[in-house]
Order: C-alpha cells, then sequence, then structure tokens
C-alpha cells in the first residue's frame, strides 16, 4: 500500500505544540507518516491559535497557499483544529472553501474518525462540540527518536476569564488529570529514553481542584519526583494569584523542579490589573518574586506583558517599566492588546491606537533586553548544570545544552555526550545565550 503522509503545522503556544504531537500520533495509527514536506502531503492540518489577531491572520494566509496545492491534488485533505477552529466552526467553511474538515479543541481525540469520514464520503465535517469528560487530554505522544524532553497535558481549559483573553472561551472549564495517569504516562515516557518532563496547563498551579482534597500541584511534582529517569521537571503557566507558598517551598525542596518560574504578570498598574481581573495587586507580585527569590536564589523568572490595554494611560504604562526595573526579570514575552470578540475588554473605553502600542511595546522590549543581558552577565564565572540537547546551530563543533534556568549554553564537546547532565562554567553572555567550559574532573557525566 502507498504511504500516506501528514503535514501539520503550528500555531501558537506549548499547549498546541503538544496537541499536535497527540494528533500525529494518533494519526500515525491509521498510517499516516509526518512529512515536512508540504508537496507530499495527502493530509494537511494547521493546528491555530487566536488569542491574538495576528496569530489568526496568519492562519488565513497560510490556508491561502495550502489552497493552490488543492487545485493541483483534489484528493488532498485540508483541515483545521485548535482555538481558530473552536471559534469559527462552520463557518470557518464558508471563510474558506476549500477546508475538508473543522475540529475543536475537546475533540482530538475523534481526529482518526473525522479523516475516516471526509476519505469514504468526502463531505464536509465540522466537530467543535465540549465534552465533560477531558477525552483529549490523556492521548499518549511517543516521543521522536532521540528526544530528551517531553510535554505533559495535566490540565486543559481555564476558569479565570482575564479581561482580554479567548482561551476560556475556546478551551472550556478547567478539568485536571488524574496523577495516576500522569504518572504512568511520565513512566512511559522515561522508558522510552525521556529525562526532561514540561508540565502543561493554563493554570498548574490550580492543578487538582476538580479531583478532590487529595491532589494538589506540589504532591504532583514530588510524585513525578520520584520516577526514575526524569531529571528535570519544568512546568507552565503559573497564575501569580495561586502561587503558594508550598509551590514556592518546592524550588528548594525538590531537587528535579528546575529553577525556572514563568509567571505572566501582565501589567504593573494596579488600576489595570483590576480591569484585566487578574486577581491579584502589584504589591501581590512582588511579594511573591521576593520569597521565590530567598527561597531559590538561582531561580530564573521570566513574565508575560500586554501593553496598549484599553483605557491604559501613560502613567499605568510607567508604572510597568517601573515594576520590570524593580524585578528584573531574566526575560519576558511581550504583546500588544489585541482585541478579542466576546472578552470582557472588549466592551471597555479607551482604545489605544496601534502606533502607541507600538512605541510602547518597542520602548519596553528594549528594556528588558538590557535586564536580560545583565542578568545573563551575572552568571558568567558561574557553575552551571546542563542538560546536553544536541549541537549548536552556531558552530558544527559546538555542543548545546541547557541550564536549570532554561538558558541557553553553547560549548565545545563531544557528541556522546549528548543527552548527558554535565557541569560547565559560564565563560561568557550574550542577550540570547551563553557560552560555557566543560568541568573537566571526574564524576561530570552522569
Ligand atoms: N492581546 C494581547 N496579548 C494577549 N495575551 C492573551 N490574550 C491577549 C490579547 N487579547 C497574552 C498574555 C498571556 C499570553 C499567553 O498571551 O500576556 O499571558
Ligand atoms: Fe487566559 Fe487568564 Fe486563563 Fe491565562 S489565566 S489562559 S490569560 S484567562
Amino acid at each position: 500500500m502507498k504511504n500516506k503522509y501528514l503535514y501539520i503545522q503550528t500555531f501558537g503556544c506549548q499547549m498546541n505544540v503538544h496537541d499536535s504531537e497527540q494528533m500525529a500520533a494518533l494519526l500515525a495509527d491509521c498510517g499516516y507518516k509526518t512529512t515536512n514536506n508540504l508537496k507530499l502531503a495527502d493530509l494537511i492540518l494547521l493546528n491555530t491559535c487566536s488569542i491574538r489577531e495576528k496569530a489568526a491572520q496568519k492562519v488565513y494566509s497560510e490556508l491561502g497557499r495550502i489552497g493552490l496545492l488543492k487545485e493541483q491534488n483534489p484528493e488532498l485533505i485540508i483541515g483545521v483544529g485548535g482555538c481558530l477552529a473552536q471559534h469559527l466552526g462552520n463557518k470557518f467553511h464558508k471563510r474558506v472553501r476549500h477546508l475538508d474538515f473543522v475540529f475543536g479543541t475537546h475533540n482530538i481525540h475523534r481526529l482518526p474518525e473525522i479523516v475516516a469520514a471526509v476519505r469514504k464520503k468526502r463531505e464536509k465535517i465540522t466537530q467543535i462540540d465540549f465534552h465533560k469528560v477531558a477525552n483529549s487530554i490523556g492521548i499518549y505522544a511517543p516521543p521522536v527518536n532521540g528526544a530528551l524532553s517531553a510535554f505533559v497535558t495535566i490540565m486543559q481549559g481555564c476558569n479565570n476569564f482575564c479581561a482580554y483573553c479567548v482561551v476560556p472561551y475556546l478551551r472550556g472549564p478547567e478539568m485536571s488529570r488524574p496523577p495516576g495517569e500522569i504518572i504512568e504516562e511520565i513512566k512511559k515516557l522515561a522508558d522510552q529514553g525521556i529525562k526532561e518532563v514540561t508540565l502543561l496547563g493554563q493554570n498548574v498551579n490550580s492543578y487538582g481542584k476538580n479531583l478532590g482534597k487529595s491532589s494538589n500541584f506540589t504532591a504532583l511534582i514530588k510524585k513525578i519526583g520520584k520516577v526514575s529517569g526524569i531529571e528535570r521537571i519544568r512546568f507552565t503557566t503559573s497564575h501569580p494569584r495561586d502561587l503558594s507558598e508550598e509551590l514556592i517551598n518546592c524550588f528548594n525542596e525538590e531537587e528535579k523542579l528546575c529553577k525556572h518560574i514563568h509567571l505572566p504578570v501582565q501589567s504593573g498598574s494596579n488600576r489595570l490589573l483590576a480591569l484585566m481581573n487578574r486577581g491579584y495587586s502589584i504589591e501581590n507580585y512582588l511579594t511573591k518574586v521576593d520569597r521565590l527569590r530567598t527561597v531559590c536564589p538561582q531561580i530564573s523568572i521570566t513574565s508575560d506583558i500586554i501593553v496598549g490595554f484599553p483605557g491604559e494611560t501613560g502613567n499605568d504604562y510607567q508604572e510597568t517599566i517601573d515594576m520590570m526595573e524593580k524585578i528584573r526579570f531574566d526575560s519576558t514575552f511581550s504583546f500588544k492588546y489585541s482585541e478579542r470578540k466576546g472578552t470582557a475588554a472588549e466592551k471597555l473605553e479607551g482604545k489605544i491606537q496601534e502606533c502607541e502600542k507600538q512605541r510602547r511595546l518597542k520602548f519596553l522590549q528594549d528594556q528588558q533586553d538590557k535586564h536580560t543581558l545583565q542578568k545573563n552577565m551575572e552568571l558568567e564565572g558561574s557553575r552551571q548544570e546542563l542538560l546536553i540537547e544536541g549541537k549548536s546551530k552556531n558552530s558544527e563543533n559546538d555542543l548545546m545544552g541547557r541550564t536549570s534556568s532554561w538558558k541557553i549554553v553553547n560549548f565545545k564537546g563531544e557528541r556522546e555526550l549528548i543527552g548527558k547532565l554535565m557541569d560547565v562554567i559560564i565563560t561568557k553572555s550574550y542577550l540570547h545565550s551563553l557560552r560555557g567550559k566543560l568541568i573537566e574532573e571526574a564524576g561530570n557525566a552522569n
């Protein structure tokens, strides 16, 4: 039988990247091999994001390009999944005529049956129901050959309804996966060579709320810490309001928990934080940062910031800049506010002009670059443990690894070291990476 090829393109966050891995795994069981060559594909899937308008626009332009392929090959099947698919549903078919199927964020597990139905009847399908049971989050995606890191979804959905955000509408209410299932998946991953897991959820700090008293996030981390073969545990994303003292202490107590937290602050202005419905003040946030740095002085703290939220005055913006100056994040993802239909912020007055948002973003990013460089410089001369991921992008002769704090380090080393945990001394710092030198001593190999 002729091979069938799947081309899958992912837009947006790590959650989507992992959803795509799950889609590929399900379709592999139906005989689809994944390809990076669009022209080879029998089935093209776009896993979409609609968190900001720019992400949605990218999907449309990509669909335009793919439509041309369908003119040459009418047998080609084209499907869209993810947030934009959930949002548009049937309307997607009207907007993009050459689409065969649309499936929502709760329907990944239905992909094999949807594809089979399209192949058989060539009819257009839309599947965007929400389900009370989290069917989609337990799909096992086997790691690709040589992979050291894997994502593990521990919960889906979000109950927070931040005023700017579409996620709760498109991914549904929060649902946690039972700890037993998560541990089983991680053991399986460890058996297949995975050394580092990143636990995924929109708000991991509220993990377990629907599971009863016995499950909370810190307890889960500690259980994962006992899985042999797993050397590093990461997680994303944390909501500052729900970051508990217990979890903060875990950075000191659980050796395998990496010394990095992504803690989206969004704004430095209390007035805006209230309008955004974030549920904390900037003083609360600063206290948590202080606690994290007291408990774990090496911790790296990264964040998300939005500029140009409706009604953001020059003063609010300045408070964000001042807050950044005080905290000095290791790095930030910063965004211009993007209006999303159906969210509370859509109805707010005081929309900021695009050029002003751009100006605010640029200044903020320049400030952040200075802080990132300074943070990296502080690491010069320090000893860092790396998980060696592979060859460096910069040079054929170099390897690349990541520190526990999520920084990239390039260094000279033999290929046999890939996959190992080794210590280096940081010799030089740049904005986006560090340079290191392996420590030559007995025992520097696990
Ligand atoms: N506009 C701009 N940024 C947004 N984010 C979420 N929704 C929007 C929006 N409508 C950002 C937040 C969040 C990150 C994942 O995306 O900063 O933390
Ligand atoms: Fe969106 Fe807020 Fe939920 Fe994050 S916590 S997914 S920003 S609603």
